[in-house]
């Protein structure tokens, strides 16, 4: 069934938000996230540091972008590369010092840029002060900061849960003579976050960053924050995926994750934020591409966005990718606000999950142009601008610990090997000897060799950009698709009350008819430039991603 576009006349009652009122960065525009570990290193050490960003912010502003999204760059002992922190409040030395933020801040200001910080505040590392107080006795100030349990008499452990990245969530405490609950390494503590001095600590934490002039932040796992108050056992999820390798795939997480508490947590930290000009945050789903969990986080006195798996985890299928899409427009409130992105730090990049292969960069352009038109505000992950693949990476290269323990079935050192800027040694990353191998598409993916070249993935990337900024319908207007289970073409109309754009994206490499509703379509943007404004039918080339405005006369 073809939906029909909405005609002018009709279009008078359209309920869609005013475009171009009240531009809020994180909303109306592009984050572009950072892995600095592996973005651009300055001091020849062979690893990221944010000198080597500040160098690099003529090539991010370039690109359109309203915001960088800093993967954690606090003090760490790098069990997790940062996502486990031992000093909210300083630098990590080899990310260089808190006056090398100060410098990477205001520069980026000066062009126009946000800076967001990644604040992983479920778990601290164990190194951190408040651990090794906690740790110390059952009696001291902070022995409450963290979750400490008695096994029950005959059990192994004091429930049932598992972490992400191994077997179980209890940690023995030889000091402490109790365990100690971690989601994720057993270097990686989960904050008591039912303590109310751990929350306000983590409030001035925030504070503190947002006092220096941040912009905002990513909220790592902010799913996580509260555990059931019984510690109930979860029940047994039986899965078929090969994820069910690791125990954490195994369990439904009624218990450990998504507790209500959370509302008045994400109320209380929206307070703060609110209480800065122009501030913003997404924070992490964990687990669940639910779109009703995922909605019900989002909203005026919830926090401003939520990033989800959505569209990470589906196949290379319209009608799979548009699915998650309707399952979200219905699950937001019209004034809610989605967030998407294709890929992270965490998973391959999608280049190379949808195939790699002669039709790629073909692939990624598709992609491109479907992240950058929906209702909802695009994540672009460094790299894809230039359709960056996750090169295969022998065992003896990895670094990240689960990686290592579940190789080759789990993959996150494939998603973080340097940034690929020249096709020189090393890729242009660094000097030395690069923390992780730089991939050998190098040679031929990187921004130099794209730069210049018209019908590079890297200035289609820039085209769409600038189109979604220039476009009140691409950033804020109503998404309704015209097929309803689309086979080989994604087609949808994004509309305000003064602007309507129509989307036509072929996901296969054979020509497909589209429906064209009636009206005088210009075409705006197209990875096939010969394209003219179609007739009634439109036969979209293999491949090809078009976009096209309503004229209204
Ligand atoms: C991050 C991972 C990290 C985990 C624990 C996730 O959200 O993206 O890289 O291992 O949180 O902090
Ligand atoms: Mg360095």
């Amino acid at each position: 069934m073809i939906l029909r576009a909405t005609s002018w006349k009709k279009k008078a009652g359209m309920t869609t938000l005013t475009p171009d009122s009240n531009y809020l960065w994180w909303r109306d525009g592009v984050i572009y996230q950072i892995y600095p570990r592996s973005f651009m290193d300055s001091n020849g050490d062979g690893v990221g540091d944010l000198p080597g960003v500040t160098s690099r912010l003529d090539y991010i502003a370039s690109l359109g972008v309203d915001a960088i999204w800093l993967s954690p760059i606090n003090t760490s002992p790098m069990h997790d590369f940062g996502y486990d922190i031992s000093d909210y409040e300083d630098i990590d030395p080899v990310f260089g010092t808190r006056a090398d933020f100060e410098t990477l801040t205001a520069e980026a200001h000066r062009r126009g840029l946000k800076i967001m910080m990644d604040l992983v505040i479920n778990h601290t590392s164990i190194e951190h002060s408040w651990f090794k107080e906690s740790r110390s006795s059952c009696d001291n100030p902070k022995a409450d900061w963290y979750i400490w349990r008695d096994a029950p008499p005959g059990k192994k452990y004091p429930n049932n849960w598992a972490c992400v990245y191994g077997e179980s969530a209890w940690e023995w405490d030889e000091t402490r003579k109790q365990f100690y609950y971690h989601m994720f390494f057993k270097e990686q503590p989960d904050l008591n976050w039912r303590n109310p001095d751990v929350r306000a600590a983590l409030m001035n934490t925030a504070r503190y960053w947002l006092d220096r002039g941040v912009d905002g932040f990513r909220l790592d796992v902010a799913t996580a924050y509260f555990k059931d108050a019984q510690f109930r056992d979860n029940p047994p999820s039986l899965t078929l995926s090969p994820r069910a390798a690791l125990p954490w795939f195994r369990q439904k997480h009624l218990y450990d994750i998504e507790q209500p508490e959370l509302h008045d947590a994400y109320r209380e930290f929206r307070r703060v934020l609110d209480s800065y000009p122009e501030r913003g945050a997404v924070g992490e789903v964990l687990l669940t591409e639910d779109a009703e969990v995922v909605a019900r986080y989002v909203g005026d006195d919830q926090l401003p966005m939520m990033l989800d798996l959505g569209l990470v985890n589906q196949p290379w299928l319209p009608r799979s990718f548009q699915r998650s899409v309707m399952e979200h427009e219905a699950a937001f409130a019209p004034d809610a606000w989605p967030c998407y992105c294709l890929s992270n730090h965490d998973w391959p990049r999608h280049v190379t999950r949808h195939g790699g292969g002669p039709f790629a960069e073909a692939r990624v352009k598709v992609a491109a142009a479907m992240l950058l038109t929906l209702r909802g505000t695009p994540v672009l992950y460094m790299g894809e601008e230039i359709a960056m693949p996750s090169p295969h990476l022998a065992r003896h290269d990895l670094k990240d610990p689960p990686s290592k323990l579940y190789w080759p079935f789990y993959n996150r050192d494939s998603a973080r090997t340097p940034m690929q800027w020249t096709d020189s040694l090393n890729a242009g990353f660094t000097t030395g000897k690069p923390w992780l191998p730089v991939g050998p598409s190098h040679k031929k993916i990187n921004v130099a060799a794209q730069t210049d070249d018209p019908d590079s993935a890297l200035n289609f990337y820039l085209a769409l950009i600038r189109l979604r900024k220039s476009s009140p319908a691409l950033r804020r207007g109503t998404y309704r698709p015209l097929i309803e289970r689309p086979v080989a073409a994604m087609t949808y109309l994004r509309e305000t009350d003064s602007q309507t754009m129509l989307v036509a994206l072929n996901f296969f490499g054979h020509d497909v008819d589209v429906p064209m509703p009636p009206g005088n379509w210009g075409l705006r943007l197209s990875t096939h430039r010969d394209r003219r404004a179609p007739g009634k039918a439109l036969r979209r080339a293999p491949f090809e991603a078009s976009i096209f405005e309503l004229s209204d006369y």
